[in-house]
């Protein structure tokens, strides 16, 4: 798929997700990709390979997406086609212990991001207004735990339980209300739990995959017994990038792999693969796998049912859970520079987000 020759702001890019879909834009279109991150502890440049040599459909500026000033500079130089946001504070364990950058980000930055995007947009000659699109990158966090068998579908109520999850879903009411008010031509998508190549090591496949390696034991909350439904961030990419390029204005596109696994399935197919790339010293990784205090507010259990993305724009995800774990873990094992830097930079793969008791 080869898009139209065009300017895209990816915000976040320095991200897990932003650099994937950063990746993917450089090898599947024409277009000129402007990546807009403030480089917090969970950035790392290095993530997008193509950009080592000046890559000429590529341009990269360290900025917040609360500084309004800033955001209207890059706007009124570039003219950008589009915009997918993918800029926020991601984990919700270190939600629960900071709360404050959170809604910083999530609230006040999408906020900016929107004022700025509709000032823009507002000057734009008419037929660029129609094809300009904002895509706000979101979770099925949301929603909170299925209260039934049903998995989650456009049509989901709100019910946030963490941090996190309440700063994401007043981002969403936003971006609603400025296309709703004011016109701007925006979408939301909710994605299920992304996994896959440089992943911040604080989420619980990169943090299973590295104590694995130096059989360390593997920390699981609660009874282990949530479940999450994975996708391959590859997939995701694809499909932020379809939504982009077809997806209708105002609407709401649930993006996830259907693979709903419980924590210690998947964390023990993580050791199980680590076994077999890498014999263990002392027996099976799987008996590193240890049961440890509860996140607080932990969701039981989400699941994404993604039949409007794929009946709309025709999207698949392309990886099983168990090919995309097979790469996962493949490539941790083959990358360790990366993630070995991250420790280097500070990172201490320490436990985070119990409420202590004063
Ligand atoms: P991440 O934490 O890996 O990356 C976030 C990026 O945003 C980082 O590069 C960071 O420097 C940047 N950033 C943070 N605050 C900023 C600010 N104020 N201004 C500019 N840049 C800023 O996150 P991710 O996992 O790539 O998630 C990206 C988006 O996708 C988020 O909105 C998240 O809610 C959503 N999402 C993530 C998942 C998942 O499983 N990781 C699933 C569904 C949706
Ligand atoms: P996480 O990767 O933090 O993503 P999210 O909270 O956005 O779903 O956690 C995924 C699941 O794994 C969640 O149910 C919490 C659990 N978990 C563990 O059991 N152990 C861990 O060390 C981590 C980081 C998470």
């Amino acid at each position: 798929m080869k898009q139209r020759k065009s300017t895209i702001f990816v915000t976040g890019g320095a991200g897990f997700i932003g650099s994937a879909v950063i990746r993917h834009l450089l090898d599947h279109s024409q277009a000129a990709i402007v990546n807009i991150d403030k480089l917090t502890y969970a950035a790392d440049l290095s993530s997008i390979p193509q950009t080592n040599e000046n890559n000429p459909h590529y341009a990269f500026h360290k900025t917040d997406i609360c500084d309004g000033p800033a955001l209207r500079e890059l706007f009124t130089h570039y003219c950008p086609d589009g915009v997918i946001n993918l800029a926020a504070e991601t984990h919700v364990d270190r939600s629960i212990d900071s709360p404050r950058e959170f809604i910083h980000t999530n609230v006040v930055g999408t906020f900016t991001l929107l004022q700025e995007a509709l000032r823009y947009w507002r000057r734009l000659k008419t037929r660029s207004q129609a094809t300009f699109r904002l895509v706000h990158v979101s979770t099925d966090e949301v929603y909170g735990s299925l209260a039934d068998d049903r998995p989650f579908t456009e049509m989901a109520p709100y019910a946030p339980s963490s941090p996190y999850a309440a700063s994401k879903a007043s981002s969403d009411h936003l971006v609603r209300a400025w296309h709703k008010t004011y016109g701007l031509p925006t979408i939301v998508t909710n994605a299920s739990n992304n996994y896959g190549p440089y992943q911040f090591p604080e989420k619980l496949i990169p943090h299973a995959i590295i104590k694995g390696l130096s059989e360390q034991p593997i920390p699981l909350y609660g009874d282990g017994l949530h479940v999450r439904d994975w996708l391959y961030v590859e997939d995701h990419a694809r499909a932020l990038s379809l939504v982009l390029e077809r997806g209708r204005s105002g609407e709401t596109y649930s993006v996830g792999g259907r693979n709903e696994r419980a924590n210690k399935e998947v964390v023990t197919a993580t050791c199980e693969q680590l076994d077999h790339l890498l014999p263990p010293t002392n027996g099976p990784r799987r008996e590193l796998i240890t049961l440890v205090t509860d996140r607080p507010g932990h969701d039981r259990r989400y699941a994404i049912d993604p039949s409007k993305i794929e009946r709309e724009l025709g999207w698949q995800p392309a990886e099983t859970f168990e090919s995309g774990l097979a790469k996962t873990v493949r490539w941790f094992c083959e990358n360790r520079d990366w993630w070995e830097a991250i420790i280097e930079r500070g990172y201490k793969m320490k436990r985070l987000g119990l409420i202590r008791q004063a």
